[in-house]
């Protein structure tokens, strides 16, 4: 038997990666003050979207996610949203033409503000402070007024993740996403690598479609789908007080949606089946994400999600493996037979960055971009050899050309690596690392499809 939900639940159950405010009264009064805010979603919106991850797990679409590993409070300004924009939508096409499918769009973006983190502490010398936990909770400077748990960091979070959604829907909507413009996004940043003679050839094939539409009678002006684009937005379900304050029921359906963002995940370190998150996740109607790490138990994982979605609904799961390259061909299969042979409907989507993070001699994070594409590679291999649908990807990128992971058409070295090296947390692709592994994910969609109706079989 299992206790009924409410928003607060969760707070009758063990909980970890939790900040600890030092002032419990300032606390409640940002929640209280967040509850009474308009939402930031509707829950319309989340109903599209699952719909759309329904297609997914059907094999008739595929889902691109991306963004910061940890948005930050200092880079939020309209070139940093519209760089990163600008590159998943340039993956999408990549994707779109090369596996012939539709491709699901998922921003790791407006709101993706608090991190789970492996310490308490933090010592640089003598000095011993909290560890940074995201903007919406702390500051990444390294001093104790700095890291002390703020909430009202909670509002910043909350203003600013408005401030993105609303130019991501400007730029989905307004006609910066017309797939007229393809061709005439800035590909700077690929402009010396033979990337940028493959992205312009499939432009112009693009182009020759387009045109071919155009004479057939639809164009930009009669047909939504070649102006705009649905864009969603997802984070990691972590800071439950800012959550709970965000739920709302929505009007139509009397259900409780979480209206901080279309889509959340439960982090690899806080997916216990008794825990307080889960039991959050567990009464929301969004679609939701599960990050499923090399210690997940294939009986555990069936829990957790007959738990989170005991009426097998379709779209609502999405189950994200970050199993590492040398760890995911022993790993995964297990899982994805068990989930199988239960006929459980999840989408599988391949997060090849958490399991790839090392330190370089100097000490510095990094991700080696030839152990990205093994694991995506090896994820594929995985899906084709226990006959299940590989379904995507999701990625730590921007749309800025930083130096953060090693390889690459450019071959980035850990000496290349000081040049630009600004993540607040993980490393991340960089445009054209993004734009490469794009069209490796397309080969692999396009040399694997499983036909949705043998999917529609399993
Ligand atoms: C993340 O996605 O940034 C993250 C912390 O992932 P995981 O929970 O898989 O470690
Ligand atoms: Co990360």
């Amino acid at each position: 038997m299992t206790n009924p939900w409410t928003p607060a639940s969760w707070r009758n159950k063990p909980i970890r990666q939790v900040p600890s405010y030092p002032d419990p009264a300032k606390l409640s009064a940002m929640e209280a003050k967040i509850a009474s805010y308009p939402p930031l979603v509707f829950a319309g919106e989340a109903r599209r979207l699952k719909a759309q991850l329904a297609a997914v797990q059907e094999g008739k679409a595929i889902i691109l996610q991306g963004g910061d590993c940890a948005e930050s409070f200092a880079d939020f300004n309209a070139n940093n949203i519209r760089d990163t924009f600008r590159v998943l939508l340039q993956m999408a096409v990549v994707l779109t033409f090369g596996a012939s499918l539709p491709v699901v769009k998922l921003g790791r973006m407006a709101g993706q503000y608090a991190k789970p983190r492996s310490s308490e502490t933090e010592t640089v010398g003598d000095d011993s402070f909290l560890t940074y936990r995201g903007d919406i909770i702390n500051g990444p400077e390294f001093s104790s007024e700095s890291r002390t748990p703020d909430p009202q960091r909670m509002e910043m979070g909350y203003f600013q993740s408005a401030g993105t959604l609303n130019l991501l829907r400007a730029f989905a909507s307004g006609g910066y996403a017309d797939l007229h413009e393809v061709h005439r996004w800035n590909l700077g940043f690929v402009e010396r690598s033979p990337l940028a003679a493959r992205y312009r050839e499939l432009s112009s094939r693009i182009d020759e479609t387009l045109r071919f539409m155009t004479a057939c009678g639809m164009t930009s002006d009669n047909t939504r789908e070649m102006r705009e684009t649905d864009f969603y937005v997802s984070h990691e379900a972590l800071l439950l007080p800012y959550e709970q304050a965000l739920t709302r029921v929505d009007s139509t359906s009397g259900d409780t949606y979480a209206c901080s963002s279309h889509f959340l995940w439960i982090g690899d370190r806080t997916r216990q089946p008794e825990g307080a998150h889960v039991e959050f996740l567990r009464g929301v109607r969004n679609p939701i994400g599960i990050k499923v790490g090399p210690s997940s138990d294939p009986d555990d994982l069936l829990r957790l999600i007959d738990t989170l979605n005991p009426n097998d609904e379709p779209g609502r799961i999405t189950l994200i493996a970050r199993m590492g390259a040398d760890k995911v061909e022993k790993l995964l299969p297990p899982l994805l037979r068990h989930v199988r042979r239960e006929g459980r409907r999840v989408a599988w989507i391949c997060d090849p960055m958490h399991g790839n993070t090392i330190s370089t001699a100097a000490k510095v994070k990094t991700r080696n971009f030839d152990s990205i594409l093994t694991e995506v590679r090896r994820f594929f291999d995985c899906h084709a050899g226990e006959g299940t649908y590989a379904g995507g990807v999701h990625v730590e990128m921007t749309g800025r050309q930083v130096t953060e992971c090693v390889g690459g058409a450019h071959k980035l070295t850990e000496a290349d690596l000081g040049e630009s090296y600004e993540t607040f947390c993980d490393p991340r692709l960089n445009a054209e690392q993004s734009l490469e592994l794009a069209f490796l994910v397309a080969e692999e969609l396009k040399a694997r499809r499983v036909p949705p109706s043998a999917v529609a079989a399993q």
